[in-house]
């Protein structure tokens, strides 16, 4: 007998087709995400789980999942799980680091660079028919080259990110309570304050934790340079929204570049959502064709891996195995 499993997105083919070969799999057929009530249903035979960040795995599904012997997660992130409660359940949890990292590492960059040189303002400047002629003036941005980058959580996305700086000759500060030295040729290890008081740009990489909600608020944003431009390809939460519009209305920043927000997905109606300083991506920092086939690979892996009753290739929660 095949297990049963559910997955809660049509996911690519990759890794989905691995899915359906080994298990009895169901598969949430919609484009947003499956109601949580069908959730809860779906799960109450399933013995494996593949989700995406946009399902709230806690102890309520858990509870109406008793058969249920593997989260795997399409994403690196997994704030989206409550990983006590699925260890407290024995229930290893996966997740796809690795892959995703240089695909994000790219698109926080181009956010960095199309926030500093205005690139979107300036699109729709021609697609409003107001382009009459060359101006001197006309939507001056910043230089990214020999600017100074401040990454704010230098782990391996941060630390890609920090690679591709050195291409355009700037000067890295980072800030990671987690690590304790880095390479000068790479950049210096700095205390959050000071980051954000010299740096250009700054950029988040951290994951949400009860530590880094809202790490970038009113006092930090503060501490920002006018001239500063935020970039966050991390999660919306790891910044305050309402002390970004008012930095960004006041003068406090000059521009920020979002991937995620908070709420999300954000309305079309939020006031950060109206302003020209803030350019707002839908999530989709790892969305290259070739990475999301990967990840949808790896997330087939873990699945079956914890099916199998062996170790997943990429746990959260290793704890699971004992020491
Ligand atoms: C995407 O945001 C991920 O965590 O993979
Ligand atoms: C700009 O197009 C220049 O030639 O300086």
């Amino acid at each position: 007998m095949k297990p049963k499993v559910y997955v809660t997105r049509r996911v690519p083919d990759a890794g989905l087709d691995k899915v359906l070969a080994a298990c009895e799999a169901e598969v949430w057929e919609g484009d947003l995400p499956v109601p949580r009530e069908v959730l809860l249903e779906k799960v109450a035979d399933a013995e494996g789980l593949y989700s995406l960040l946009t399902e709230r795995v806690d102890g309520e599904l858990l509870d109406a999942a008793p058969r249920l012997r593997v989260v795997s997660n399409y994403a690196v992130g997994f704030n989206n799980i409550d990983v006590a409660a699925c260890t407290a359940r024995g229930i290893p949890v996966g997740n796809t680091p690795g892959v995703l990292t240089d695909t994000t590492a790219d698109f926080a960059f181009a956010l960095l660079m199309a926030a500093a040189r205005r690139i979107p303002e300036a699109a729709a400047y021609v697609e409003a028919g107001k382009w009459k002629t060359w101006g001197p003036k006309l939507l001056l941005g910043a230089d990214i080259f020999g600017a100074t980058l401040g990454i704010v959580g230098f782990g391996r996305i941060g630390q890609a990110v920090a690679r591709r700086a050195r291409g355009f000759n700037m000067r890295v500060l980072c800030y990671d309570p987690f690590v304790t030295q880095i390479d000068p040729a790479i950049g210096a290890l700095v205390p959050l304050d000071r980051l954000l008081s010299d740096s250009d740009f700054v950029t988040v990489h951290v994951p949400l934790t009860d530590e880094t909600h809202h790490l970038i608020g009113a006092a930090e944003l503060a501490q920002m340079r006018p001239t500063a431009v935020l970039i966050n390809t991390a999660r919306g939460p790891v910044v305050d929204p309402d002390a970004l519009f008012d930095a960004l209305t006041t003068g406090g920043i000059t521009s920020a570049a979002l991937d995620v927000t908070e709420p999300e997905p954000i309305p079309a109606d939020h006031r950060l959502v109206g302003l020209p300083n803030c350019l707002i991506a839908p999530h989709i920092a790892s969305g290259s064709i070739a990475t999301r086939d990967k990840m949808a690979v790896i997330a087939a892996e873990n699945l079956l891996a914890g099916l199998a009753g062996d170790r997943l290739p990429h746990c959260v929660n290793p704890e699971v195995y004992g020491k």
